[in-house]
């Protein structure tokens, strides 16, 4: 038998999902680097290296581990839902950050990174053939995983503010019209500093997309907001917005995923989510299937980062750190890029979303593309955070800059090889 009739054989023993599931597009590229250790990539979506937290961890873990008692309960299973004092103490904090109070900490659920709170919403939200829509572009991991469930996934276009209202009400409109409205179930908005524009939703936006989903929303056919707030203490400067999740008083329609990756180390992949209280229960089931509980230790590690100010100084140092960095990214693509490429200034968060004049493609296999590859620098191509929908055609002469991992000397000879491969594909 052939490789291909073979692969094609034991496809057929896997699960439908299991065949809906691929390795995401953008793996190749994030590998590339490994392959060629001249490569630059300005890709890779990691967090600063040099700046992670490990003498305040030793600390932490010193600290932890003075109590023998303390230790060994720290060393056994937890709960699904996690560590009591933790979410306790995440409730008050998001009290403190103007959600509305009280904050039932039942409703807070411990995960393995946000990502896991992704998939478990998606998971216990979504059927094949159910519709959840997305910014244009978006967080492309999320993308894989709605994929996996058999989502229709449709975008919706953004400007500087976030999503455009008219746009998601001409989206739900025409769906209500085509008897579509039914099958939409989630709304996914990052809505600080998002991956990958860096850009922020307004309060007014956040206001109008609430009143909209509101709107098209009703008992029979109910459309959840999720709202990933991966970035949120990454703020360099502006004004302080809150949360959409504000605007769900009765705690209801928002879902509110946060993580401890961005803005402290993401070795302990913990985040956490608050929950419409009718949907902790479910989620926390699916959580059950998966791990019964994610890592106890961390979790205590990271509740006494928060009970002693570390986390918060260490956020603290993050934003300075990563804000130095943004100023030297803008500041080269602003002396070295033709004038043509435009890109947004982002305000937090770790990327720079640049856009080639109208017909420069950046996508795999482009002449843009190849001229980088030839002199050794990467980027994420901007169609890969677009949701591919037929008879749409979605721009793809975009990309996304990272400034988090790359350390400042390869991220300037990074930028100028980039540079030249812009120039290149201009003439
Ligand atoms: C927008 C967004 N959401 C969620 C995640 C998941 O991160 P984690 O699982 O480490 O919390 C990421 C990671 O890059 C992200 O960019």
């Amino acid at each position: 038998m052939s490789s291909v009739a073979q692969a094609a054989t034991s496809l057929s023993r896997l699960s439908a999902r299991a065949r809906r599931t691929s390795e995401p597009q953008i793996s190749w590229l994030l590998k590339k680097p490994l392959e060629n250790p001249n490569m630059i990539s300005l890709a890779a979506g990691l967090v600063d290296q040099q700046s992670l937290p490990a003498q305040a961890i030793q600390k932490l873990v010193a600290m932890l581990f003075s109590n023998e008692d303390a230790a060994k309960r720290a060393l056994q299973y937890g709960t699904t839902e996690g560590e009591a004092t933790l979410r306790h103490t995440l409730a008050h904090r998001l009290e403190d950050q103007g959600l509305p109070a009280p904050i039932d900490p039942e409703n807070i659920v411990i995960t393995n990174g946000s990502q896991q709170l992704l998939f478990l919403a998606t998971d216990v939200l979504v059927d094949p053939g159910d519709i959840v829509l997305v910014e244009d572009p978006t967080y492309f991991v999320y993308m894989g995983t709605l994929d996996s469930v058999g989502a229709r996934t449709i975008g919706i276009p953004t400007d500087d503010e976030g999503i455009i209202p008219d746009a998601l009400e001409e989206t739900l409109r025409s769906l209500e019209a085509s008897g579509e409205l039914p099958r939409v179930k989630i709304l996914y908005v990052m809505t600080y500093f998002q991956n990958p524009k860096g850009s922020s939703h307004t309060w007014k936006r956040r206001e109008q997309i609430y009143e909209i989903v509101e709107r098209f929303s009703s008992d029979e056919h109910y459309i959840y907001i999720l709202e990933d707030a991966a970035y949120y203490e990454l703020k360099f400067e502006g004004e302080d917005v809150p949360f959409l999740k504000t605007l769900d008083s009765a705690n209801e329609r928002v879902l509110l995923a946060m993580t401890f990756s961005k803005a402290f180390a993401p070795g302990f992949r913990l985040g956490y989510g608050y929950l419409p209280s009718e949907l902790t229960p479910h989620i926390l089931n699916q959580k059950g299937n998966h791990d019964f509980g994610s890592g106890n230790l961390a979790q205590n590690l990271i509740c006494h980062a928060l009970q002693t100010g570390i986390f918060d100084e260490h956020a603290a140092m993050l934003r300075q750190r990563y804000r130095a960095k943004r100023d030297l990214m803008l500041d080269v693509i602003r002396r070295h890029f033709p004038p043509e490429v435009k890109y947004l200034e982002p305000k937090g968060g770790l990327y720079v979303w640049v856009t080639m004049p109208e017909g420069i493609s950046t996508s795999p296999g482009s002449r843009f593309f190849e001229e980088a590859l030839a002199r050794e620098v990467l980027y994420v191509p901007g169609c890969y955070c677009y949701a591919q929908e037929e008879g749409r055609r979605k721009p793809d002469n975009q990309m996304r800059l990272c400034y988090a991992y790359i350390q400042e000397d390869p991220m300037v000879e990074g930028l100028k090889r980039l540079a030249d491969a812009c120039a290149a594909a201009l003439t």
